[in-house]
């Protein structure tokens, strides 16, 4: 099955790589250098958050930090910093950015040690944090995307840096044409490889409920929140792939994407309502962005 070309994503050239943060240090990410001992390079040990940030406000960071703290603890990994400590780290890094928006990608490894499975008790953790471009993609056209089975772990509620599984998902969705891939185990959707699902029937929008074989996404969750608020039908609940084939709409929601309808599933197109939802779930999620709460708004 081929579909469309996958959009070509730009990578950033040097110069553009910007400021980023490495134990306790602000430092021009060119010049970051990390220990080939980390357990981040050798195990994948570590965990991360991507940060939305525009006009150079981070937001949503107490919901990242929090479930940050959250992946730190299921994995044992020692807390490098107070919570309140990220809120200026994570200023800095927008104010400075080369871009106004784009995202911060933060990183904690379990730091670096002799390579033994086992870790010893006492180690330092390894923090970064760099600024990401974000690709310019026209979303508004809709994404392709085709179901597989899901071949990741069993714990994809902790934020782990050990992606594999996603970057080969991923892959195969770009060699098939297409934006993204739709995790199944047993028959029920679970997520996308870097976004969670959301789908409209007959006008009530379902999304799968938390369970650890998906990531609680800061998007679902705020979403889902402002819809119900909003007074549209809206529930957790179990889909089968079956459901989802027979969905009016299907949204794909991240941090760096939004709220992303899906316009193919396996090659069929999608044929929305006369009033599809999806106008009114980005203008919900607009709205919070810009609510006073929402954001750490850089200092000039
Ligand atoms: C597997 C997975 N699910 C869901 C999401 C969406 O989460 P959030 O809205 O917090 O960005 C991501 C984001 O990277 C992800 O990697």
């Amino acid at each position: 099955m081929r579909m469309d070309p996958a959009p070509a994503v730009a990578v950033s050239s040097e110069a553009a790589l910007g400021p980023a943060y490495l134990d306790g240090e602000f430092l021009p990410l060119a010049e970051a250098r990390v220990s080939v001992l980390d357990r981040g390079f050798l195990f994948g040990d570590g965990v991360y958050e991507v940060l939305p940030f525009e006009q150079r406000r981070v937001l949503f960071g107490a919901e990242h930090i929090r479930r940050l703290e959250r992946s730190l603890a299921a994995l044992e990994i020692q807390r490098p910093l107070p919570a309140k400590d990220w809120e200026p780290i994570l200023k800095r890094l927008a104010r400075d950015a080369p871009w106004p928006g784009g995202a911060l990608y933060l990183q904690v490894t379990r730091g670096a040690g002799p390579r033994l499975h086992l870790w010893p008790e006492q180690m330092r953790p390894t923090v970064l944090v760099m600024c990401l471009e974000t690709p310019q993609r026209d979303l508004q056209r809709g994404l392709a995307v085709i179901s597989c089975g899901d071949i990741r772990w069993d714990w994809c509620h902790i934020k782990a840096v050990t992606l594999l599984p996603n970057v080969l998902l991923r892959r195969r969705a770009a060699r098939a044409g297409a934006d993204e891939v739709i995790l199944t185990r047993a028959g029920k959707v679970v997520e996308a490889s870097s976004a969670n699902v959301f789908m409209v029937r007959d006008g009530r929008v379902l999304t799968p409920p938390h369970s650890e074989h998906m990531l609680p996404g800061i998007t679902r969750d705020l979403l889902l929140r402002e819809l119900d608020q909003a007074g549209l039908p809206c529930a957790e609940q179990p889909i089968t792939l079956r459901e989802l084939r027979a969905a009016h709409e299907i949204w794909l929601t991240g941090s760096t994407l939004g709220v992303a309808p899906v316009r193919l599933l396996d090659g069929q197109p999608l044929v929305p309502p006369e009033t599809p939802l999806l106008p009114r779930a980005q203008a919900l999620y607009q709205e919070l962005k810009q609510r006073p709460g929402a954001a750490w708004t850089a200092d000039a």
